[in-house]
């Protein structure tokens, strides 16, 4: 399987981060680090900060993301916001069923769907998050369960619009936790994701999406993790908050 058919994309997740002027500073300062990058850069971001990113990140080879995305296009969904409403205010990229997002607000496989169907038909690049528990893995569904979620989440999504579709592999147990899957497992995870999309659209189809790894991806572990065939990149989540350490992943990604 040859890695260079993909794009790496490494993709921080700031979660509830920064305020708009907090995004200038740090945007402004990863800009000259993150410029000769040979993979694609992606900082995802609050809603109320996607304006100063935008802002910040023009002229440069950063693509501004969100953390999240309705499904319908407009209505009474207090709190809510649209998909065209991201792409109207210059966001290229959204992630989509991130576990925090699973736990904590009730999303279901069926609302993650939605989620990316919503995304990708608006031009969004979905960045659409698949991981176990530590108690599903302890009891042998990690493979199971990565395939069900990843074929949940990409139901009726056509071979075409997996263009704009990554996929993140985070095993739960890992995110924020300093807890970093090994880079063997990391590696069997994205596998699994990939073998699922195989199953629905053929190898050829599977060997060109992006599938990346998330959860405690750090300065430290990135070259090991994102040397590993299945590894297209990372969904970072504290280390993108540091413009060094993200830099450093980024530079990982290049090579
Ligand atoms: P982490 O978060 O890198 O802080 O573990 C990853 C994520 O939640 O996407």
């Amino acid at each position: 399987m040859d890695k260079k058919l993909r794009k790496a994309v490494i993709a921080g997740n700031w979660k509830m981060n920064k305020t708009p002027a907090e995004t200038t500073a740090l945007i402004n300062e990863m800009k000259p680090l993150v410029k000769d990058a040979d993979c694609d850069v992606v900082l995802c971001v609050p809603y109320v900060d996607i304006a100063a990113a935008v802002e910040a990140a023009k002229d440069s080879n950063i693509k501004i993301g969100a953390e999240n995305v309705h499904f319908k296009a407009s209505g009474a969904y207090t709190g809510e916001i649209s998909a065209e409403m991201l792409v109207a205010s210059g966001v290229e990229y959204v992630v989509v069923g991130h576990s925090e997002r699973r736990q904590y607000f009730g999303e279901t496989d069926q609302t993650v769907n939605l989620r990316t169907l919503a995304a990708v038909n608006a031009g969004l690049t979905a960045i659409v998050c698949v991981g176990e528990t530590l108690e599903q893995r302890e009891l042998g569904y990690t493979e199971t369960l990565l395939k069900y979620q990843t074929k949940m989440a990409l139901t009726n999504v056509t071979a075409d619009q997996l263009k704009n579709i990554i996929v993140a592999y985070e095993p739960v147990w890992a995110i924020g936790t300093g807890v970093t899957a090994t880079a063997d497992q990391a590696d069997e995870g994205n596998g699994f994701v990939r073998a699922a999309i195989a199953e629905v659209y053929g190898e050829d189809v599977a060997n060109s999406v992006t599938v990346q790894y998330g959860g405690s991806m750090n300065a430290k572990n990135a070259d090991e993790l994102v040397a590993k065939v299945n590894v297209d990149g990372g969904l970072i989540g504290g280390a993108s908050l540091k413009a060094e350490d993200f830099s450093i992943i980024v530079k990982a990604a290049s090579k």
